[in-house]
């Protein structure tokens, strides 16, 4: 394996980025996830919000949000409903949060800190642009064992407590987020049945 590389989103990458983001999340509604039209309309809208891993020519990771406010008093909301058009569209350079719409790593290279990167190049985004922190509609697959058993309510709880292992909601809560609640049909995906854990990141300079 060569060195990898992290750079900042153009449109040319847009069709690998979309392959990788259909691998990752096989059970979710395509309509849901970053098409490559979407990923070519980000690389026009918010690159420096959408950071890509390359070994050589091949994307094995990718990392995307945009800035936007948010109303802690009315959380509930889809991936679709909150980006706008094409999952950018809503991006408001004023706005005070990173919503994180999207992070995947090739799961040939998993487990080797890229997805911590990633997290670090968000996270330095966030405090250079002063803004409040990070927002996200975290993904729960584990849920899919546990949701004849339990709500998901009751699952993120589990999760927080460090009582179960969630593959993707662990990882989160390792790189600094909190669970602030459960989101219903953020993103359908009968595996799970439509949920999301409300994660945040509070940006500490603030
Ligand atoms: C979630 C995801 C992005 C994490 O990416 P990753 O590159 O594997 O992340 P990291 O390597 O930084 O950390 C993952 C785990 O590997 C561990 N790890 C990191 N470097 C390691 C190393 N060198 N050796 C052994 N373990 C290591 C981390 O401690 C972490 O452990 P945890 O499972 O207890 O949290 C990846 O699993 C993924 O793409 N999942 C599918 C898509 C998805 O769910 N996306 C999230 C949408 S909200």
């Amino acid at each position: 394996m060569t060195e990898l590389r992290y750079v900042n989103l153009t449109e040319d990458l847009a069709p690998q980025c979309a392959a990788l983001e259909r691998a990752a999340f096989p059970h979710a509604d395509p309509d849901d996830l970053l098409s490559e039209e979407d990923i070519r309309a980000y690389a026009r809208v918010f690159p420096e919000g959408f950071f890509v891993v390359l070994d050589g020519d091949r994307v094995v990771g990718q990392g995307a949000g945009i800035f936007l406010d948010f109303d802690f008093d009315h959380p509930q909301h889809s991936i679709t409903e909150i980006t706008g058009e094409h999952q950018c569209g809503n991006h408001d350079p004023d706005g005070d949060w990173y919503y994180g719409t999207d992070i995947v790593v090739h799961p040939d290279y998993r487990r080797r800190g890229i997805g911590r990167e990633l997290y670090r190049l968000r996270k330095d985004l966030v405090r250079r642009y002063r803004k409040r922190g990070i927002i996200a509609g975290g993904y729960m697959p584990g849920f899919a064992d546990h949701k004849h058993e339990m709500s998901a309510e009751e699952y993120v709880a589990k999760v927080s407590a460090g009582e179960l292992y969630d593959p993707t909601l662990t990882f989160q809560l390792e790189n600094g987020f909190e669970i602030r609640g459960v989101l219903a049909d953020y993103l359908r995906d009968p595996e799970i049945d439509n949920y999301a854990a409300l994660i945040v990141w509070e940006n500490p300079d603030l």
